[in-house]
Formats: structure tokens, sequence, C-alpha cells
């Protein structure tokens, strides 16, 4: 089982002590209520490094709907679980541990963190940056795992590193799905049964559309609340909502 770590500060000694000549580290940033997506980075990660570190933080400054923060699921036992034989630390800090600040200090990217996902979820780019900086300055990785899944995400997290020379390597992940093509997200649990058979059809419009506008109707003919679809360097990414839940997803051009 990973060794958990909720205090930062007893994280870091454990941390300094590995600061040794050719000892390399790996680290996965999540929000928990880990699936096989989440088991590729960590998968990745092990292969790739001689000690992998997993996060665990419901980040609540990338959220700017309380209700989707509310319910977002909390499952750490199961996800030290899933973790066990791929992570040897697992840390699992709570909001004042992150944010002694109160998140007076923040990362803001002024140009892509505006559109798609940010222009639907005001400052959740800032949030994400943010902790991602804070995160990658507690644990001083070698290499840290982003998943293909969260396109712009990555994108930004790249564009940071790059701008702010951290001494990090970006490794990206491709995206894990269901048998039925809808990507792996914490979020699929929360839909019905109906709800998840249909949510197969949006990455199966998003590739099979000729066209973002064309994309977006179909999507809207087939029941969901679209909230875009745009083609961006070479990928279509689209966000929709189902029974209240949003879904995000991109796909190769
Ligand atoms: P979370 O949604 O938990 O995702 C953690 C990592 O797993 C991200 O890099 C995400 O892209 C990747 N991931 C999620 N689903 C995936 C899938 N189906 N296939 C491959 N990779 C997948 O993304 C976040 O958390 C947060 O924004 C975080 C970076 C942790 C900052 O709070």
């Amino acid at each position: 089982m990973p060794r958990v770590y909720t205090r930062m500060e007893e994280w870091k000694m454990e941390r300094a002590a590995m600061d040794r000549p050719g000892l390399s580290l790996g680290f996965v940033p999540t929000m928990g209520a880990l699936h096989a997506g989440h088991r590729s980075l960590l998968e990745r990660a092990r292969a790739e490094n001689d000690r992998v570190v997993l996060s665990i933080f419901v980040n609540p400054t990338q959220f700017d709907d309380p209700a989707d923060l509310g319910r977002y699921p909390r499952t750490l036992g199961a996800d030290l679980d899933l973790a066990d034989g791929f992570a040897d630390y697992a840390l699992f800090p709570d909001r004042a541990e992150m944010y002694p600040d109160d998140y007076r200090y923040r990362v803001t990217e002024g140009a892509l963190s505006t559109r798609m996902e940010g222009a639907r979820r005001t400052g959740h780019f800032d949030g994400v940056l943010t902790v991602v900086l804070k995160l990658l300055n507690l644990v001083r990785p070698h290499r840290a795992y982003f998943g293909e899944k969260d396109w712009q995400q990555l994108q930004l997290v790249q564009g940071m590193v790059r701008a702010i020379f951290l001494p990090v390597e970006v490794v990206p992940c491709p995206t894990v799905r269901d048998p039925d093509g809808l990507a792996l997200s914490s979020r699929n649990r929360l839909l019905s049964g109906p709800g998840r058979a249909l949510a197969a059809d949006f990455p199966r419009i998003l590739r099979g559309s000729a066209e973002p506008e064309t994309a977006a109707k179909a999507l809207g003919d087939a029941g969901f609340g679209v909230d875009y679809v745009e083609d961006h360097g070479g990928r279509r990414l689209g966000a929709v909502r189902l029974e209240e839940i949003r879904l995000i997803d991109n796909v190769p051009l």
C-alpha cells in the first residue's frame, strides 16, 4: 500500500531523504475517485521511475460550481487499493495544507485558459495551474504524468512548465476508454443506466462529424446539452451536459 501523507511538513522530510543522485521520482496528480485511466498514468510512472508519488486532492479552487465540488466522489480507501503496487507514496492534504495563503497567490495564463473549458468555467485553469505548481514544488518530481483526456489542461501545464522553467518533464498519456468508446471519468459513475448508454454517443459524434458545428448539432439532437465543440491544434474538443453531469472529451482530427 502507498504510504499516506496528510501533513506536507512530514512529506517534505521524507522527500528530502530521496535527494540522491540517480534516484528518479515520478508524480501522478489526481483528485481521487481513481479508475483505469488514472491507473494507466500510475503504471507508466512505475515503469519509468524508481519512486512514484500519487496525490489525491479535490482542489476547490478549480470548481466554479459548489454543487459539482460537493458531489465529487471521494473514495480514499478504494483509491489506495487501486494504487497498490504502483504508488509508493500518496499525498492526501486538506485545503489548509495546500492553501496556507487562502489562494491569494495564483497562476494565471492569459490566452488559452480563457477559451473552451475556461470560457465556461471561470477561473478553472487558474485553480488547476496554481495547484499543479504547488504540488510540483512539494513533490519535486523528475517526471509528471498527465492524461490527454484533459487536453486543454495538458497544454496549459506544459506551457507553464516552459514559461517558468520548472525542472520537470511532463509526460502526456493517451486517453483510456470503456469498450463502447466513452472516456473513463470519475463523473461517469454519477450517470443513470440509460444516461451512461447515451454517453457513448459523445465521442462517436465528435469523431464522426465533418465540422464542429455539425457535431454540436448532432449532439443536441441526440439529447446532450452542448457547452462547446471546437477544433484546436489538430484536435476536436467538446464538453456536453447529460443528467446535470458535465462530460469532456477530445479526439484527433
Ligand atoms: P483528475 O480529473 O483526477 O485527473 C487526474 C489525471 O488523470 C489527469 O492528468 C487526467 O487527464 C488523467 N485522466 C483522467 N481520466 C483519464 C482517462 N480516461 N485516460 C487517461 N487519463 C485520464 O485532472 C485533474 O484530476 C486535476 O485537474 C489535477 C491535474 C489533479 C489538478 O487538480
